[in-house]
């Protein structure tokens, strides 16, 4: 049987087609549409889709009525009467099917544990918001799972974390990245956080306890021990200390997990949280090693989430390549030309990545080495110079050159402090930390072969590897999106 799973009308749309346990297609819309996290979807991403085959039966990530019945709390009433934000009316220029709705946080669970290596689980989801649950724990054995604990709108970490974003001029449900970027400048301050905690943190042991709704944002908002002087000193300070809770607060909701799930020390984590990278090392430093991330944990990732969620088992988790497939050989020997040259060079070829990071088939690559290259790439990307950037690194030497939280990193979702950061300064932030990206022969044949020989050659078993898109826009996907990339910024990309 084949199932579409379907996530849209929200923000980052995705499709996915199942074949039984076998994962089709898997893709975002935004590639597709070039608008960065569309929440609609169209018939491009449809028609290459079903190049896969055509559906069984078609499911959808969240229950909208329930959604609904949230929306009217919270006073959204335009979007509450809205009956064209109904999956059931929207999906008809697509599909004639009718519709599976599986709940918001059963759709992260199952994408989480469903794609993981366990039959016995924990799962913990945390997200910004769904239709009411904004964090989850749950235990799964044998393909059954069982809910044990959640908290509800409008107690949600991924709310605050996006208000703080907004609050500190960035965009909301999509620079919540680059906050976690900015903490590393700043200083953790424990009388700041307990200022910052007052105003948005009940004391209690419960996690998430929230003083206020903050589904308007907290533009507002200034902190009375520390107020806004307009500098980028007082940005990075209030980064680093909202980080700083954040990890507190994650941290809460994996102990009580421990508490409540004491079958297993193995855990699924699932929902835009889980792509806060620095969270996630202290997680599987401390309390779960065996921390498995799917590596797309939000809204995207919940297309194959309630997809799997309907076939009620396992799927066949190969590698995260299933999206738009460019044909051809893999171009090592052209992207090593231009690197052994010190240049910045594009690679957009075989299937794209479902999640967030390019992972080696849709990447800007470039020798970690040279001190110019950060500011190199940053001017290319049009991104903040205090951004840093990824490496990618051969797994069997990352634990030479960092010290790894855990022992692959292949999603790109953990990171590790650099041994020798003099080295490799392109891809060290300003605490000497890295997001790692760990690559076998298992997970990318090609992208393992390019590196291996670049090491060979100059003694260095990493290149530094970013997403092939400018800031805001979505990646390249297709052949001719990599043309257009290269005419307009000057930067040969290989397909
Ligand atoms: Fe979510």
């Amino acid at each position: 049987m084949k199932i579409l799973g379907i996530s849209a009308l929200n923000h980052d749309a995705s499709l996915t087609l199942l074949n039984n346990k076998d994962i089709l297609f898997s893709a975002h819309s935004e590639r597709y549409s070039g608008v960065k996290n569309d929440e609609y979807l169209s018939h491009k991403i449809f028609s290459d889709c079903f190049r896969y085959g055509y559906p069984d039966k078609v499911v959808f990530f969240e229950r909208p009525y329930l959604k609904k019945s949230r929306q009217l709390y919270a006073g959204q009433y335009r979007e509450v009467l809205n009956r064209m934000n109904l999956p059931s009316k929207y999906l008809k220029k697509f599909l004639p099917h009718n519709i599976t709705y599986i709940q918001h946080h059963t759709s992260h669970a199952c994408a989480s544990y469903f794609t993981s290596p366990y039959d016995e689980s924990a799962i913990v989801c945390i997200d910004a918001i769904g239709e009411w649950e904004t964090c989850s724990i749950w235990y799964a054995y044998g393909g059954h799972l069982e809910k044990r604990y959640s908290i509800r709108y409008p107690n949600s970490l991924g709310l605050w974390y996006s208000a703080m974003t907004q609050r500190l001029g960035l965009k909301p449900q999509e620079d919540e990245y680059i906050l976690m970027g900015m903490a590393g400048w700043g200083t953790i301050d424990e009388e700041l956080k307990y200022h910052i905690r007052k105003d948005f943190f009940k004391e209690s042991p419960i996690p998430i306890n929230l003083t206020k709704n903050l589904h308007r944002g907290c533009l507002d908002w200034d902190c009375e021990f520390y107020p806004d002087d307009g500098t980028d000193e007082w940005k990075f300070n209030i980064a680093a200390n909202v980080q700083s809770i954040c990890e507190e607060e994650i941290t809460k909701v994996f102990e009580l997990a421990k508490r409540l799930v004491p079958e297993t020390s193995n855990m699924c984590y699932g929902g835009g949280v889980a792509l806060n990278c620095v969270a996630n090392s202290i997680i599987a430093e401390e309390l779960y090693p065996s921390l498995w991330i799917i590596p797309n944990p939000g809204d995207a990732g919940s297309s194959l989430g309630c997809a799997s969620a309907y076939l009620g088992e396992h799927v066949n988790w190969n590698n995260t390549f299933l999206g738009y497939d460019i044909k051809g050989r893999y171009p090592i020997k052209k992207v090593l030309d231009e690197l052994y040259q010190n240049n910045i060079v594009g690679v957009a070829s075989g299937r794209a990545e479902f999640g967030p990071r390019a992972l080696g088939n849709r990447s800007l690559l470039a020798d970690p080495r040279g001190s110019y290259i950060k500011d190199e790439v940053n001017k290319i990307k049009k991104r903040q110079e205090f951004r840093p950037f990824a490496p990618a690194v051969l797994e069997e030497q990352a634990h030479t050159i960092f010290d790894m939280p855990v022992k692959k990193s292949q999603y790109m979702q953990f990171v590790a402090k650099c041994k020798y950061p003099e080295k490799y300064p392109a891809i060290c932030h300003i605490d000497n930390t890295s997001r790692v990206q760990t690559v076998s022969k298992d997970d990318n044949p090609n992208f393992y072969n390019l590196i291996n020989k670049f090491y060979k050659q100059t003694g260095c078993p990493m290149v530094l590897n970013t997403s092939l898109n400018i800031k805001g826009q979505p990646i390249v996907n297709n052949y001719h999106d990599g043309v257009e990339f290269s005419r307009k910024y000057n930067v040969k990309v290989y397909s």
